[in-house]
């Protein structure tokens, strides 16, 4: 059997069926061994499997906010000590001003399916958006097409996405085509062969949702785009190291994503950016800064920008930034995507039987997905008191998180988390919810409250106690 493959047996059966289910799933987890390989996870003896630091129950936010690993800490403790510590300023020459691109190119083979050359690591996500976003527009727009004056995004596109193109539909005098994107069905090929035309300079769309989770068919777009003229720039915070990208296969011209979600960046890490070979040399990135010229250290009177990708920086690149992602990345090439994703199809698959099982009955909806080939890492569940049911997990140790004005997203990163950990997370949600709906007596009782893992006796007792307004 593929390990990943095998999610039905849980169906609605018993919670205690359930939970042995997931307990089977993480002993034939061929991925699970990565877990322990993250900080705070420690081996468990009574599941077989692995667990958490006593405080933690359930970390489901780690599309979010990836988890440090174990060999982060002993590299970033080692930067400082001895490569900082001791070759200084030397740093540099023997490797820091190349290490944007060399883990670029390991991002590019490990994640996203792109040949050496086209991807650095370098500025936040927001500003690498905005330097692809603008060096597209211009080159089409400005340089080659003037009739072409409208940038194509959706609405449900991430808000730092909408508001730089907002902006730069303002500096360049062009105007924004939005396409009114259903959050659960997400952005389909046929809306945008409507959206786009001779008028279109360029496409901002994320490849997974950040609020439903639904994965957008990269190839098909891409080419309705193309087929316009136009250019595409692909949002991936969400996808890469959770989903399979095929940037090369799918023609895609621009891509930028976050290193601190499945990337285990930490936070704030750089993000990175994919620019297809054939369009770096035409394009001009509107942030000329001499990390991005010829020969940084000639510092001439003009800016002469770099052939290839590295004419896309600009500053001093981060470099403390870049060295947690090392670490994950190389789990990930070791563990091959491909597999990645199976376990990441495997945990959401469980997550929403889960969901349907005990949450439905208490008016909970899904704005996920159902096909796993349209749903990326997350699992989005809907209802008014989820506001409140989050802060009340957050207090106690399970983390989802919350977005407006009534989503729980569900993230379940394939390298650190176990299927037991769902089935608690899950299980934490309902009882957390049942005592805000029932008022918080209503925790404490009911045959299903005790989880036979400790949790939901902990929870039911902590809510009943004073000082939880519900
Ligand atoms: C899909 C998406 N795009 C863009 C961003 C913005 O990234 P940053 O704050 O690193 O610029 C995020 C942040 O979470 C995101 O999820």
């Amino acid at each position: 059997m593929t390990p990943h493959t095998d999610t039905s047996p849980a169906g609605n059966g018993s919670q205690d069926a359930q939970l042995a289910f997931a307990r089977r799933m993480d002993r034939i987890d061929g991925l699970g061994h990565y877990r322990r390989q993250f900080v705070g996870i420690e081996p468990d003896s009574a599941t077989g499997a692995t667990g958490h630091t006593p405080s933690l129950v359930a970390y489901l936010d780690g599309n979010s906010l990836g988890r440090p690993t174990r060999a982060s800490v002993a590299r970033i403790t080692e930067f400082l000590t001895h490569d900082w510590g001791t070759r200084l300023i030397r740093g540099w020459d023997e490797a820091w001003l190349d290490l944007p691109l060399k883990i670029g190119d390991d991002i590019g083979r490990a994640a996203l399916g792109a040949a050496p050359g086209q991807v650095f690591v370098g500025d936040s996500t927001t500003v690498l958006l905005y330097k692809l976003a603008r060096a597209a527009v211009d080159y089409l727009r400005v340089d080659a097409e003037p009739t072409r004056t409208e940038i194509v995004l959706d609405t449900d596109n991430f808000p730092t996405d909408r508001y730089l193109l907002e902006g730069i539909a303002a500096e360049r005098g062009m105007t924004l085509h939005w396409i009114h994107s259903d959050p659960a069905s997400g952005v389909t090929v046929e809306q945008v062969r409507q959206a786009v035309g001779p008028q279109t300079a360029l496409v901002l769309l994320s490849h997974v949702a950040y609020r439903s989770g639904f994965l957008a068919d990269m190839r098909e777009i891409t080419a309705v785009v193309h087929a316009a003229g136009s250019l595409v720039l692909w949002d991936l915070s969400h996808s890469v190291g959770s989903v399979v990208v095929e940037l090369d296969l799918c023609d895609v011209d621009l891509a930028v994503g976050c290193s601190y979600k499945y990337l285990n960046g930490g936070p704030g890490a750089p993000a990175f950016a994919y620019v297809r070979s054939d369009l770096q040399d035409v394009l001009t990135q509107p942030i000329q800064g001499w990390m991005g010229t010829k020969d940084v250290f000639t510092m001439g009177p003009g800016y002469v920008p770099a052939d290839g990708i590295r004419r896309f920086m600009s500053g001093t690149p981060p470099i403390v930034g870049m060295l947690a992602m090392q670490d994950s990345l190389a789990m990930i090439e070791e563990a091959g995507i491909d597999q990645v994703r199976a376990k990441s199809v495997a945990l959401t698959e469980f997550a929403l039987t889960l969901v349907d099982a005990w949450l439905a009955p208490m008016g909970v909806t899904v704005s996920s997905p159902r096909e796993p080939t349209h749903r990326g890492g997350h699992v989005t569940v809907n209802h008014p008191a989820m506001r409140q049911v989050t802060q009340i997990l957050w207090e106690h140790d399970v983390i989802p998180d919350f977005r407006t004005p009534d989503a729980l997203r569900i993230g379940l990163s394939p390298l650190s988390t176990s299927f037991v950990e769902t089935f608690e997370g899950v299980a934490a949600i309902r009882d957390v919810l049942r005592g805000v709906l029932l008022g918080q007596s209503g925790l404490a009782g009911g045959a299903n409250s005790g989880l036979g893992t400790g949790l939901g006796t902990g929870l039911a007792g902590a809510l009943g106690g004073p000082g939880v307004g519900l």
